[in-house]
């Protein structure tokens, strides 16, 4: 009987601790995700997305290059950038919150006046880009270089709308 009881306060015990222990992970796992849904800071948004299209650049210019003949034709770049670009053509996008208007950058207030044509534009850049990263794996200098020039067209044809020279 006594065996009894001591043995029903130690599983309690250990459930309280299992509980407990659910508790913690249950409450961390929420402090987690307000973590990573939570807003940054309209600043922090603008410097992101400025980042982002930064390294577009830094992948864009050296096939840029190459597409005009300025730089010579290296495939492994192209293969190598065109793929960097794929991804980095996502990015800046979750950056152009409402919340920036106010902040210095050189977003123009259309991407907001005319939210449909920048999303548009944000769709043609990605598929270009999705599109040249394909063409690289193919290997075909020729089809390489009119995906960059493709790619190209839609830089030029949101920055023209939304950034301001
Ligand atoms: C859908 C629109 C859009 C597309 C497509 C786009 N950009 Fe941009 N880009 C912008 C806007 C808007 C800014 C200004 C952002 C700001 O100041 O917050 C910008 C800024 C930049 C900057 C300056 C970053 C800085 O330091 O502030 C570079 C470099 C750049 N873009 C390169 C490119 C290149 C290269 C491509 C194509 C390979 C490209 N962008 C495609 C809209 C676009």
């Amino acid at each position: 009987m006594v065996d009894c009881i001591g043995n029903l306060i130690s599983v309690s015990l250990a459930m309280k601790v299992k509980l407990f222990a659910m508790g913690v992970a249950v409450a961390m796992s929420a402090g987690f995700a307000a973590t990573a849904f939570a807003q940054a800071k309209p600043d922090v948004l603008v410097k992101q997305r400025q980042s982002a299209m930064t390294l577009i650049g830094k992948y864009w210019g050296p096939m840029a290059g190459m597409a005009s003949g300025k730089v010579p034709f290296n495939g492994q770049v192209v293969v190598r950038n065109a793929g960097y670009l794929e991804v980095l053509a996502q990015m800046p996008w979750d950056g152009f919150d409402a919340g920036t208007k106010a902040e210095k950058s050189r977003g123009l207030p259309a991407i907001w006046s005319d939210a449909g044509k920048f999303t548009e534009s944000q769709d043609a850049f990605r598929s270009a880009a999705a599109a040249l990263a394909a063409a690289s794996r193919g290997g075909d200098e020729g089809t390489m270089k009119t995906a960059i020039g493709n790619v190209g067209k839609t830089c030029g044809g949101c920055h023209d709308n939304f950034r301001a020279k």
